[in-house]
């Protein structure tokens, strides 16, 4: 939830350290603080609120250093505020650190170590852990980490540095993420690639108990047990600009706008010149996949969404029973397993702490675990049986847009494919439906050049103070998402329901003031859908329809249609998401939210 770098080498450090936090800044930004060695001081600088407050209140010219550590901060211990903010110092200020996660045994340690006289400045768990190493410390620090970690409950990322030895970072990483940057002379740690992808390609992802040397000609990684382990280092193929604006006002409609070429990407990586589908990355046979039973999706938020599509998608095509769960419900209701059951796991970072636990229960209960994710060596994939990558490239608004569909991407050729590989379908179906499938860049670019008429709609209702969103079948999804996506960036109330349910509750609400979305292309339940239109309208409720190009039907009894082109009924559910992000993103710029950086939110929920 917290975004953490640390840098050692010949560069001054202030620059590359607040340029590192901005391009964390998606997974919380509470506060920013920086720490730093300093001609043998220790030197921090910390603010309440965006790094670029941050930025504002550190006068470059007074800091001159090449070794440092910094943090933009999601609150869990202790409000936001500058004493709160890390880096975090000992009594004697001569030890830094920063940390991403929570410690849970925080209070009996504080309670501890206060006995023995260390004095306390924040409300934060995290600040135990200076504290801790200072108790420890006998002139090596990474000795001292190594203690400190052995009292530690919970789950961290933490870099510190020392004045003692000005020369280098010590990190360690347990159930957070921390990935190791390599360059010339100069050596980095962050919680994610983007805080230093100006400086070097070549990473490590750390594993858990690593804790890692850094100074600037070299990197030494010890486990708990202080002995030496090497980690393979690899190199990131994306660039920078994939983690950039690149001109757009906001990361979400740049990522809202990459949806066609995502999934020009999906096609060239899964699929054959042949229309045949291919998941070459997962290591189950043939046979594995013939005696599936039964399929377990867990996931959280937006990917829990996909994950209910994926049961729409699963059961018609492949014929397998498929259930999914909230991850957070599913780690603690004890699930009986059957013999053959698979788990995915969905997760656009793959450090979703309900996720992380749920796939390590259902490993645990030994079943094979195949996670879709989006980021490359996160601790998920490293955890589970198997992989599928949705490379949707690097998404950084906090409202999740490009990976939702590429995950429910992900699932329409899983689906197909499993029903390809369990005979129920032949070669000739599963080129029609993935012929069906690639005509979908072109048609989302179609319903992207037509965005002005969705923010027309923004525009018109945006004084709404509540809307409902309904849809049917594998689109009851799309309106758990347009509801998800409209609350977390504009703070608008928004409910999404199953349209079918609306007689059993929801349509209470209805007056001539509450907007009701209506997903409704063409399908086997558009007559339904119409019919609860008609409903709405007849008690005075104002219809937004999603529709299907050229229905004349829908026209007469909305308020306001939004079109998008006719598509299989299957696909429509990625179609109808597309407008129903522009109309979150619109509402939310018209109101004047901080679209990329909701309040309360971050992009990965590291902490249960
Ligand atoms: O990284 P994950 O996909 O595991 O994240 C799950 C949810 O936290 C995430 O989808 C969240 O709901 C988004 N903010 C939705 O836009």
């Amino acid at each position: 939830m917290c975004g953490i770098v640390g840098y050692v080498g010949k560069k001054e450090v202030v620059p590359i350290l607040i340029d590192g936090l901005r391009r964390l800044e998606y997974r919380g930004y509470d506060s920013a603080g920086i720490a730093l060695l300093d001609k043998g001081n220790l030197t921090v600088a910390k603010s309440k609120g965006k790094v670029e407050l941050l930025d504002n209140s550190v006068n470059r010219s007074h800091y001159s250093g090449t070794v440092g550590i910094g943090h933009t901060r999601w609150a869990t211990h202790g409000e936001p505020s500058v004493t709160n903010a890390h880096p975090h110092t000992d009594c004697s200020k001569s030890i830094a650190i920063v940390h991403n996660g929570i410690i849970e045994n925080y209070l009996e340690l504080k309670e501890k170590l206060i006995k023995e006289g260390h004095k306390f400045r924040s409300k934060t768990d995290s600040e135990v852990i200076a504290h801790l190493i200072e108790k420890y410390y006998k002139g090596n620090l990474e000795k001292a980490v190594l203690s400190s970690i052995k009292k530690l409950k919970g789950s961290y990322a933490i870099a510190v540095i020392t004045k003692d030895e000005p020369h280098k970072v010590v990190a360690v990483k347990c159930g957070s993420p921390l990935i190791v940057g390599i360059g010339k002379e100069e050596n980095f740690v962050a919680s994610d690639v983007p805080a230093i992808l100006t400086h070097t390609r070549k990473v490590i992802y750390l594993h858990d108990y690593d804790v890692v040397v850094l100074n600037e000609k070299k990197v030494q990684i010890k486990n708990i047990k202080g002995k030496n382990v090497n980690r393979r280092v690899e190199k990131i193929t994306w660039d920078i600009n994939a983690a950039e604006k690149g001109g757009y006002s906001h990361f979400m409609l740049k990522e809202i706008e990459e949806q066609p070429d995502v999934i020009l990407n999906i096609i060239k990586r899964r699929i054959d010149d042949k229309r045949r589908i291919f998941f070459d990355e997962l290591k189950l046979n043939k046979n594995d996949f013939k005696s599936i039973k039964k399929i377990t999706i867990i996931a959280c938020g937006t990917a829990w969404h996909a994950g209910l599509i994926g049961k729409y998608l699963i059961e018609k095509h492949a014929r397998i029973p498929v259930e999914v769960d909230l991850s957070s419900e599913y780690r603690y209701r004890k699930p009986p397993s059957i013999k053959n059951e698979l788990v995915i796991a969905v997760s656009q970072s793959g450090e979703t702490a309900d996720t992380l636990a749920a796939l390590r229960l259902a490993r645990h209960n030994k079943l094979k675990v195949i996670t879709v994710c989006n980021v490359i060596g996160s601790s998920m994939v490293r955890e589970s049986d198997s992989v599928i990558y949705t490379h949707a490239g690097p998404e950084i608004g906090v409202a999740s847009t490009k990976a939702y569909t590429a995950q429910i991407s992900i699932f329409y050729l899983l689906a197909v494919h499993l029903a390809f590989l369990r005979g129920v379908i032949g070669r000739n179906t599963e080129h029609k439906l993935v012929k069906e499938f690639e005509e979908l860049p072109k048609l989302i670019t179609r319903i992207l050049n037509n965005k002005k008429d969705i923010e027309s709609c923004a525009e018109k209702y945006k004084q709404a103070s509540s809307f409902l969103y309904l849809g049917r079948n594998i689109n009851y999804p799309t309106a758990l998402e347009g509801a998800l996506k409209l609350k977390e960036i504009s703070y608008i109330h928004a409910e999404g329901c199953s349209a079918g349910e609306m007689k059993h509750g929801p349509i209470a609400l209805v007056d001539e003031k509450l907007p009701t979305v209506c997903i409704a292309p063409k399908s086997v339940t558009y007559e339904k859908m119409l019919s609860n239109i008609q409903e709405l309208k007849a008690r005075c409720g104002i219809v937004v329809s999603v529709a299907t190009e050229r229905d004349n039907i829908i026209k007469k009894h909305s308020d306001y249609v939004i079109h998008i082109p006719k598509v299989n009924e299957d696909l429509s559910c990625i179609l109808a998401t597309i407008p129903l992000q522009l109309l979150a993103y619109y509402m939310a710029v018209a109101k004047g939210r901080d679209v990329d950086r909701p309040r309360n939110l971050a992009k990965s929920v590291t902490v249960e």
